[in-house]
C-alpha cells in the first residue's frame, strides 16, 4: 500500500523548514538538492532517476525533523544519511531503483576515488574530508562487490550528478520548491496507476 499524499507531504515539510541547513559547503541541501534534479532531468534520466537525484541528500534532514541525535562528521552533514534517507523512503515502499542508487551514493564515491585517478582530485574539498570518515577509497574486493550490484551504473550516474550539482549561490525560491513537489507528487501518482 503506497502512502501517496504523505510522502509529499513529508518530503516538503522537510525542505521548507530544514531545507536551507548547509551542510559545509556554500550552498543549502534544498539548493544542492534541486540541481542535482535539474541535472539529472537535462541529462535525460529517467523520472525515477530525477526523483532520486532530488532525494539523495534527503537522510540530512530528516533526523532534524525527529530531533534525533545524530553523529556529525565535523560540520560536513549527517554520518550515514544514505542509510537514512534509504529507511525513509522504503517506509513509503518506493521503486528499488530510486531507493538504491541514494543508498548507494556515499559507496559510489568510494568506488569512483578507487577506479578513478582523476576523480579524487575533482573532488570538492568538503566531499574529500567526508571520504577519511567514510572509509576512504574501496578496497578491490569491495569494488568487485559494488561493480556487480544490480544497480551499479543507475548509483554511478546519481554520485556524478551528486559532484555536478555544487553550484554556490543557485537560489531556490518557492516556486521552485513548489515545481519540484508536484514533480514528485505526479511521479508519485504514477507509481500507483502502474501498481
Ligand atoms: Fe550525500
Ligand atoms: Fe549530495
Amino acid at each position: 500500500m503506497m502512502n501517496t499524499q504523505n510522502i509529499v507531504e513529508q518530503v516538503t515539510f522537510l525542505f521548507r523548514q530544514f531545507g536551507n541547513e548547509t551542510y559545509g559547503e556554500g550552498m543549502s541541501v534544498l539548493s544542492h538538492s534541486v540541481q542535482s534534479a535539474e541535472i539529472a532531468e537535462a541529462s535525460g534520466l529517467d523520472d525515477e532517476l530525477v526523483m532520486a537525484a532530488l532525494l539523495h541528500d534527503i537522510g540530512h534532514i530528516y533526523p532534524l525533523a525527529k530531533d534525533e541525535h545524530v553523529e556529525m562528521m565535523d560540520l560536513f552533514g549527517t554520518r550515514h544519511h544514505e542509510d537514512i534517507a534509504k529507511s525513509f523512503l522504503g517506509s513509503y515502499f518506493l521503486p528499488e531503483r530510486l531507493i538504491e542508487p541514494i543508498a548507494m551514493h556515499v559507496d559510489a564515491k568510494r568506488y569512483l576515488c578507487a577506479a578513478d585517478q582523476n576523480y579524487i582530485n575533482d573532488l570538492s574539498e568538503a566531499s574529500r574530508t567526508t571520504l577519511m570518515y567514510q572509509g576512504g577509497p574501496m578496497n578491490e574486493e569491495e569494488q568487485h562487490a559494488f561493480k556487480n550490484h544490480e544497480f551499479f551504473n543507475e548509483a554511478i550516474e546519481i554520485r556524478k550528478i551528486d559532484d555536478a550539482a555544487k553550484q554556490e549561490n543557485y537560489f531556490v525560491g518557492d516556486s521552485k520548491l513548489n515545481y519540484w513537489m508536484w514533480r514528485l507528487e505526479e511521479y508519485i501518482a504514477s507509481l500507483k496507476t502502474i501498481s
